[in-house]
């Protein structure tokens, strides 16, 4: 189904049907345009447009995006309904995004549900919005509300859509109040393509471009939005969505377009990673460790409505616990995450305690201590002896083995990694880690509670670090190495920026902190190729008690507790750390270091595709983007070396290694990926 055209009396109805979302495919322009065409034929007084299922339209079909455009094109079915003598009403159901909103923007009037959202969050997919939008928007809500939507591409709700004048009224029954439009009233309306646009109005312009440039930074979709606007402004209609047109179609199948598609769909594709077997009802979760990472993932339950049972040691610990919940709970309640009523509800569903007995009865517990195998594996033993003998066990840790943990129980089958991000209630990512003997039940359950707290389940293997810490291992050891021949933290960090990480390796060490990669080392001493460079600065940085932004100090200096300040100590101590070893320091220019540590990350990557900790490339895409700043345009790690060319990256390898064949050891995968 696409479009269903039917006719009550005098009145046309159009359905958009096509499940779950309503995208807006060939079919479906097609069927409208049939639709204007029987409407007019028949001389209706109105045709009211709705969605079948939850969705009004989710915008255009983005699976068509790689093709050639195929006719009818939607600008051109848009500008029928428009200019039909039969004037259309767009009774907005569900979600209307992208070609959805413009749908509606191109009806005579627009009534919308209370809990339907609207948006053209187009520049999410790195286009701009391709059927008119950047015209008919700026003539209903003014410039700087299109500004706004269209350059950030945030939906708003019904309230606030009629607030600024994009919907003419909110119903409960939208398709009914649209019937019970006066048919003169109606008749009467201007198109939205005859309104004058705003007038041009250079600040909002300006300081439009410079929060994309702050908050968007390296997109650039959002900024040809913005100028496509402006240029709208003083253009006729048609000239303007000519522009519009032509814009959206060169983004559409440009890189970043490519990529963030590609990232949207992997997103999408994640979850169904799950085995099909039956998940635990999950009405309740047990979580040991109150510290940062157990009160984030506290909360992350909390806000998806499960009641929580905190485990601390002591009642020291209890208390500290509940206060560092409570703090986020603040906090989202101040940013109007939440209402008053949601955070009390939040806070009465917290328990937490000194007694493990209290988790006794609950179908999941995730442990969030200290990254410490003792400490880790006395926890197990604990549950081992409280908890029922079906209730999933799950540890956060980030990079110990699992299995060991899980040798702590008797049935280690009900033992899973579940690897949280920090902010855990914040980051999107959540890595279910299989041990050799977990059951599908307990990944099953691992991956309905990933779409509970609304999360993209990302299945790793056991190994150090599983798929994420183990490339962030890799790319601090690359970094390290171009530290200790020449480069300042500084200068390597500016080149991670440049190509569009938010901060470089150091400033993000310096906010995670240095003792706990430092501690990762130590245990790593036993087991590491004494043939490989070592190179010992972060460990000079930690007996200099330089532990990061909580000691003042790390990679930079923090003077104040404020912006971070280069160091001239940390240069010195490179400096002073290569002459030991007899290394000759020599200049870096941001391209080599890019290169370099990008292509470490890629052949570690595919060392771990090889090894089958990860299922699939857009897995390790998913990982770098969502939980280690990848910059989300370029697609991930892996999809980014496909467009450079994985023969490419293979012969930066190659040449590396003619100076260190242990570290620069090209990946078997890579080699194969290479040959195409
Ligand atoms: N094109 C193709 N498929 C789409 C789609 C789209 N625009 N939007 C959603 N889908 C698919 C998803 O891939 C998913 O497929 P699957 O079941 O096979 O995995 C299915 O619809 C359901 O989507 P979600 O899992 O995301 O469902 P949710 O209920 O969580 O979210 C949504 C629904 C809010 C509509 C969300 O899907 C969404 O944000 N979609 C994209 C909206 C968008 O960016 N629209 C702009 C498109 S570009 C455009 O319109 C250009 C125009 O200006 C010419």
């Amino acid at each position: 189904m696409t479009a269903r055209f039917t006719i009550e009396g005098r009145t046309g109805y159009v359905t958009l049907d096509n499940p779950p979302v309503n995208a807006i495919g060939q079919p479906m322009r097609a069927a409208l345009l049939e639709a204007v065409r029987a409407a007019e034929a028949q001389f209706l007084d109105r045709v009211i447009v709705t969605g079948a299922g939850r969705a009004f339209a989710a915008g255009a079909d983005a699976k068509e995006f790689d093709a050639d455009p195929v006719a009818p094109h939607l600008p051109d079915v848009l500008d029928a309904i428009e200019r039909s003598f039969v004037p259309w009403v767009a009774a907005i159901n569900g979600v209307a995004l992208g070609g959805g909103a413009e749908i509606a923007m191109a009806c005579r009037m627009r009534i919308m549900a209370p809990m339907a959202q609207i948006g053209l969050p187009e520049v999410t997919l790195g286009v701009i919005p391709g059927a008119g939008g950047t015209q008919r928007l700026p003539r209903l809500v003014g410039l700087t509300s299109a500004l706004d939507m269209i350059a950030f591409g945030k939906p708003i709700s019904a309230a606030r859509a009629f607030e600024i004048g994009l919907v003419d009224a909110v119903e409960d029954d939208p398709a009914d109040a649209a019937f019970m439009v006066n048919t003169e009233a109606l008749g009467d309306r201007v198109p939205v393509w005859e309104l004058p646009p705003p007038d041009l109005d250079p600040k909002a312009i300006s300081a439009a471009r410079a929060r994309v440039t702050a908050k968007l930074s390296g997109q650039i979709a959002p900024q040809q939005a913005i100028d496509v606007i402006e240029a709208g402004l003083d253009q006729p209609f048609e000239a303007a969505t000519a522009a519009e047109r032509a814009t959206f179609l060169a983004l559409k199948t440009g890189p970043q377009a490519r990529a963030m598609r590609h990232l949207f769909f992997a997103e999408r594709a994640a979850p169904k990673a799950a085995p099909d077997v039956a998940a635990h009802q999950i009405d309740a979760v047990g979580v040991i460790g109150g510290g940062t990472m157990g009160a984030g993932i506290a909360y992350a339950l909390l806000n998806a409505g499960l009641p929580v049972t905190l485990i601390e040691t002591d009642q020291d610990g209890v208390a500290r616990a509940r206060v560092n919940v409570e703090r986020i709970i603040e906090a989202s309640l101040k940013r109007g995450l939440i209402d008053v009523e949601t955070a009390g509800r939040q806070g009465g569903h917290l328990t937490v305690l000194a007694d493990y007995e209290a988790v006794a009865d609950l179908p999941l517990v995730i442990e969030a201590a200290f990254e410490d195998m003792t400490v880790k594996r006395d926890i197990f033993q604990r549950l081992e002896a409280v908890c029922r003998r079906d209730a999933i066990l799950a540890t956060n840790t980030s990079y110990l083995d699992l299995d060991a943990i899980a040798a702590t129980v008797a049935d280690p089958a009900r033992v899973l990694g579940l690897h949280f991000f920090a902010p855990a209630h914040i980051m999107k990512l959540l890595e279910i880690v299989r041990g050799a003997d977990t059951s599908e039940t307990a990944l099953a359950t691992g991956f309905a509670l990933a779409k509970r707290l609304r999360k993209v389940p990302v299945l790793a293997g056991v190994c150090d670090g599983f798929i994420g810490n183990r490339i962030l291992a890799r790319y601090r050891e690359a970094a390290d190495t171009i530290l200790m021949d020449g480069a300042t933290p500084w200068e390597i960090d500016e080149a991670m920026v440049g190509f569009g990480y938010a901060m470089g390796p150091y400033e993000a060490q310096d906010l995670s902190g240095l003792d706990i990669a430092h501690a990762n080392r130590r245990r790593q001493d036993a087991t590491r190729d004494p043939n490989r460079r070592y190179i010992p600065i972060a460990d000079r940085m930690v007996d200099l008690g330089k532990l990061g932004r909580k000691t003042g100090a790390g990679w930079y200096r923090y003077p104040g507790g404020g912006g971070k300040v280069e160091d001239p100590i940390v240069a010195d101590l490179a400096i002073e750390e290569a002459r030991f070893a007899g290394v000759e320091r020599r200049d870096f220019e941001p391209d080599e270091i890019r290169e370099t540590l990008l292509a470490a990350m890629v052949n570690e990557a595919c060392d771990i595709l090889d090894e089958g900790v990860a299922g699939s490339a857009a897995d390790i895409d998913l990982v770098t983007v969502l939980g280690y700043g990848f910059p989300r345009w370029r697609g991930g790690l892996m999809h980014y070396a496909e467009s450079l060319g994985f023969d490419v990256v293979l012969g930066q390898i190659e040449a590396q290694a003619k100076n260190d064949p242990v570290a620069w050891r090209p990946s078997a995968r890579l080699r194969k990926l290479a040959q195409g």
